[in-house]
């Protein structure tokens, strides 16, 4: 299956209240989304499904929720306040301002004019102000990466779980860039979620390292029901490289597969990068250049019995692209009867991804004893996993709704269900039925959500 046209998925997630625009009301903030209803359903998914794979399924992660505002000398060191910036051109023609490293023949995309600037770098950080005094000394960034918040934190973590290495730091949380031309909706934003992992190991050890986490990462997105063909590696050739990388590996998805250009079809998902032993080195007192650091970010090796600076393997994953990737992969429309010409839009999302597990919907929706039955069921199911009721149409009609927004079984209450104490489970992906006892019906779905 090839992935699917990004329009239709625009299209299909404002209607079912997956992600609108921000500020809608007074015309929007460009390149601005809200997840609604079922986006942030998803979207917690998502990222409950990376935590477990990356933190609780191993034995040497830990996880971290570091602040978005940071000290400012953190972004001087990293290299950010120097060279975390993109070339800028504008079209003296039109006006149009746009990154000059995606031009294409070096003409403005809007009026095909090749009039254009020279480029000069534009930084993308966000700045703000600490406390009520706008001056040079309240400067604070919005963070560009969650990473920094990571190595700043190694001593802390390290000392405190009492880790030996190798041994990784986990953290999800909100990054800004000031884009130049954010767009193709979720796909590029100023506003977006990182899920990072700073993996620390010996020196020597990096690159057989960042093989298996190129693996580990590549694979998880196949467990959770990406088609391999719409997934591949990508090799940054050094001049992409960013300030901090030896090697970097892409993962890309085929986000746009509309494009004639195969080529332009692919873009990152994911990052997973060599970033040797720069950043802890940066931050560190003994770092000739640093006047503000208290510490040095070392560890003792006792095999060696002498400090070391730790290298580091960084798979760093967006949030938002995980997000829009399974949701272009899971898109379907499929015939179910070519005589009626009755078509399906169906999200076969993976069972831990799918917003809703489980819709309790009433045959008949004019008789309070199905009624009453069908909501104490949805009540009794509602501890242990997310469903919803809904009597709003004819079954048909109710089964489509949950079949367009991924929800893997439905349960539907009839007339037979008050004599034999039994329901109807409707599968979404093969359509099929089973009558199950009601009794047992909370441990069955268990085990198939499992
Ligand atoms: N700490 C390394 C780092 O930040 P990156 O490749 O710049 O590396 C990592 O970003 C991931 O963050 C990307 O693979 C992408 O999924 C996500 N990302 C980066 N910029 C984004 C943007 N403007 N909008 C949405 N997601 C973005």
């Amino acid at each position: 299956m090839s992935a699917t046209d990004m329009e239709k998925i625009v299209s299909l997630c404002k209607r079912r209240g997956f992600i609108f625009q921000s500020s809608e009301i007074y015309g929007g903030l460009a390149s601005t989304w809200d997840y609604g209803p079922l986006g942030v359903e998803l979207k917690n998914n998502v990222k409950r499904a990376w935590w477990r794979a990356v933190v609780y399924e191993r034995d040497d992660m830990e996880g971290l929720d570091a602040a978005i505002l940071m000290n400012r000398v953190v972004w001087r060191y990293s290299g950010h306040e120097d060279t975390f910036s993109d070339p800028l051109v504008d079209c003296r023609r039109c006006k149009n301002r746009m990154r000059a490293d995606h031009l294409k023949d070096n003409r403005c995309p809007a009026c095909g004019s090749s009039d254009l600037t020279e480029p000069r770098q534009f930084n993308l950080m966000f700045k703000t102000h600490v406390g009520p005094i706008e001056d040079d000394a309240s400067i604070a960034y919005l963070r560009p990466e969650t990473a920094q918040g990571i190595f700043v934190n190694f001593l802390n973590v390290q000392t405190t779980m009492r880790r030996k290495l190798p041994f990784g730091i986990a953290q999800i949380g909100k990054a800004f860039r000031n884009e130049i031309t954010p767009g193709n909706f979720t796909f590029r934003t100023r506003e977006f979620e990182q899920m990072e992992i700073e993996y620390f190991v010996k020196p020597g050890t990096d690159e057989d390292w960042h093989e298996r986490w190129i693996e580990d990462r590549f694979n998880w997105y196949i467990r959770l029901g990406i088609n391999p063909n719409n997934l591949r590696r990508y090799e940054q050739p050094k001049e992409e490289l960013a300030h901090y990388a030896k090697r970097t590996v892409d993962i890309q998805y085929r986000f746009f597969p509309e494009r004639k250009d195969e080529y332009s079809q692919w873009d990152e998902l994911e990052g997973i990068a060599n970033r040797t032993d720069f950043d802890l080195k940066a931050h560190s007192k003994s770092n000739p250049s640093n006047e503000h650091s208290t510490v040095d970010l070392t560890y003792f090796d006792q095999e060696i019995n002498q400090h070391i600076v730790p290298y580091v393997i960084e798979p760093s994953a967006g949030a938002d692209r995980a997000t829009l990737a399974f949701l272009m992969d899971a898109y379907n429309e499929e015939i179910v009867n070519a005589e009626k010409q009755d078509k399906r839009v169906v999200l076969k999302l993976h069972k831990d991804l799918a917003p809703i597990k489980v819709a309790v919907l009433p045959l008949l929706r004019n008789r309070p004893e199905i009624v009453s039955l069908a909501k104490a069921i949805k009540k009794d199911l509602q501890p242990v996993m997310r469903v919803v009721y809904d009597d709003t149409g004819a079954i048909g009609k109710l089964y489509r709704r949950q079949d367009e927004i991924g929800t893997p079984f439905c349960v539907t209450v009839d007339v037979q269900s008050l004599e034999d104490n039994q329901v109807t489970v409707r599968d979404r992906d093969t359509m099929g039925q089973a009558r199950i006892p009601i009794q047992g019906l909370k441990a069955y779905l268990i085990e198939q959500l499992q």
